[in-house]
């Protein structure tokens, strides 16, 4: 470490943003910050100083400075912290900004150690100096628009008379199913980080009707793209008697109003980024909409090879978003209805006055998609109160996750877990059932411990197959106990969505990757610094 020096603290110190705003012209200023560049010779030494608000260049001369200062200055290499106790600010054309700061009084406060990063050196150099990285300005830009984000989300619920409320991100459900969980031994019981606060949030509207919760998810996902994270912060929101209809127009609502605020309240970061500001302003409600169904036509009309039944991939999404009249020229994001049951979450409101193309159940749900490459941005819907219809569907997704992790290959049917009489799972072959049966066992930890393989099968054997199917079913089920209870006391219609802010944030500033969007990303590969 280098050596340090006490900085004087007896008079507040100014802002360089008020510097180049043409504030302290002609007067003197007290600036502080680090060494955004540093050249020197002789008897002068030019110093770009940086300090959170703005960059100016500091020229610290002899006969105009002490030597002291002269010294001090042309040893601040790039990123030691320094102050100018005393300098007076002159315009000049020459300055980059326009403004220059003529140093009387310059102290250096740590001078640093050759700085690591110097640009171009790759993006796993940078991800691994994330916590030097953090001080570039495309950084530091994209976090203060950030956090007027989060203002402009407080502000907006609290208006449209929202209680923030805080669910916990420890929980024993899956609400997104249970392949994405990451789980974790809580005092020798399993439990997982939370991927939505949404069961939790259902679980407030009894008490206070609207309410919203901005909270980390996490996703286990192994997708390496743009825009996944595996900790990203999710905006959610629940509100008890609305449908369908309501949570649309209350998310394009709350989407235009931040596209406008952004648009108007961070010209200047929006600009340094690249970013067109004017675009934002341009975002219009309401959104176009377009079926799954319909969307998955135009894929294949667009030359996709794409299955109904399918989600859609990034390329897939992007696709779409490129589409003019989805998008009102470019501009505006645009939702997805009418999805399949069968590839959405188990506690979607069934639609049961119509179907899809296909015969397939439908859902009342949609997602809203990004103008261009940005894809998904939110994902809502109407909630189930048909206990019997999520239990259901919980089951069949169970075997569908179950197939993924360890019956690869196998054509057990979906809706096998739900066969209710002994009579239909008589018809099952007996050395896929039991095979099946123990896959489940094993993988939901239902074995007492200990047992041998031969024991295991046996133990299976010894039940009837409907007591087998009831004792997964229960291990199952059990964990959703208390969220089943919701629809047993004064169940209401209800609905709610969730946004991934930094998804919303990469668009808003159209940045290339969402692991700028926070300052320590999280992603398979990666959990350092
Ligand atoms: O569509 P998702 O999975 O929906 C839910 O979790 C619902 N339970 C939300 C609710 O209704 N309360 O996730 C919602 C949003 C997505 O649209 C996306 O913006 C973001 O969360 N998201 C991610 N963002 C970054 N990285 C990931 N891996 C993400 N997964 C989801
Ligand atoms: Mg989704």
């Amino acid at each position: 470490m280098g050596e340090t020096q006490q900085v004087t603290q007896e008079e507040p110190f100014h802002r360089v943003a008020d510097v180049l705003a043409g504030q302290h012209t002609g007067a003197a200023v007290r600036l502080r910050g680090w060494v955004h560049r540093q050249r020197s010779g002789g008897k002068i030494a030019f110093v770009t100083l940086r300090d959170g608000t703005g960059t100016v260049q500091c020229t610290v001369k002899a006969g105009i400075a002490d030597d002291a200062s002269l010294e001090a200055a042309k040893g601040a290499i790039i990123e030691s912290s320094v102050s100018l106790l005393e300098g007076e600010v002159v315009e000049d054309e020459r300055a980059p900004g326009g403004y220059e700061v003529k140093v009387t009084r310059f102290q250096l406060h740590q001078k640093s150690e050759d700085f690591p990063l110097r640009g171009e050196q790759g993006i796993e150099f940078e991800l691994d100096n994330r916590h030097l990285w953090l001080r570039s300005s495309q950084l530091s830009a994209v976090l203060r628009v950030k956090h007027r984000l989060y203002k402009a989300i407080r502000d907006f619920f609290d208006q449209e008379g929202f209680v923030e409320v805080d669910p916990s991100v420890i929980t024993t459900n899956a609400c997104e199913g249970g392949s994405t969980l990451f789980e974790f031994d809580y005092f020798g019981k399993t439990a997982y980080l939370s991927q939505s606060a949404q069961m939790y949030l259902e679980g407030c509207i009894f008490g206070n009707p609207k309410v919203y919760s901005v909270t980390p998810s996490f996703r286990a996902e192994k997708s390496r793209t743009a825009k996944h994270l595996t900790e990203f912060h999710h905006l959610e929101a629940e509100y008890a008697w609305w449908e369908h209809e309501e949570n649309l127009a209350f998310q394009e609502k709350m989407v235009a109003h931040l596209a406008y605020t952004i648009g108007t309240e961070c010209e200047a970061d929006l600009k340094a980024l690249s970013a067109d500001p004017g675009k934002l302003l341009a975002v219009k409600a309401p959104f176009k909409r377009i079926s799954y169904h319909d969307a998955a036509a135009r894929l294949r009309d667009l030359g996709y090879e794409f299955p109904d039944g399918e989600d859609f991939g990034t390329p897939h999404e992007q696709a779409l978003g490129e589409e003019e009249d989805l998008t009102q020229g470019g501009t505006s994001p645009f939702f997805v209805t009418d999805w399949p049951a069968d590839i959405k979450a188990f506690y979607m409101h069934e639609i049961t006055d119509r179907k899809g193309p296909n015969g397939e159940t439908l859902v009342a749900c949609a997602d809203l998609m990004g103008p261009g490459g940005f894809g998904e941005l939110i994902g809502g819907s109407q909630r189930s109160e048909d206990v019997d219809w999520m239990k259901r569907r919980l089951l069949e997704q169970a075997v569908h996750d179950q197939k993924e992790v360890t019956m690869h290959g196998t054509d057990v049917p979906n809706d096998f877990l739900t066969a209710s009489t002994e009579e239909t799972l008589e018809k099952l072959d007996e050395k896929w059932f039991n095979t099946a049966m123990h896959w489940f066992y094993q993988h939901q930890g239902m074995f007492p411990k200990g047992l041998s393989l031969d024991q295991q099968f046996n133990l299976i054997k010894s039940r009837s197959r409907l007591e087998t199917l009831d004792a997964i079913r229960q291990h199952l089920l059990a964990p959703y106990k208390w969220y089943f209870d919701l629809r047993r006391y004064g169940s209401v219609p209800h609905a709610g969505f969730g946004l991934g802010i930094e998804r919303l944030l990469r668009w808003f500033t159209e940045q290339e990757h969402i692991r700028d969007m926070l300052p320590y990303p999280r992603t398979p590969s990666r959990a350092y610094p």
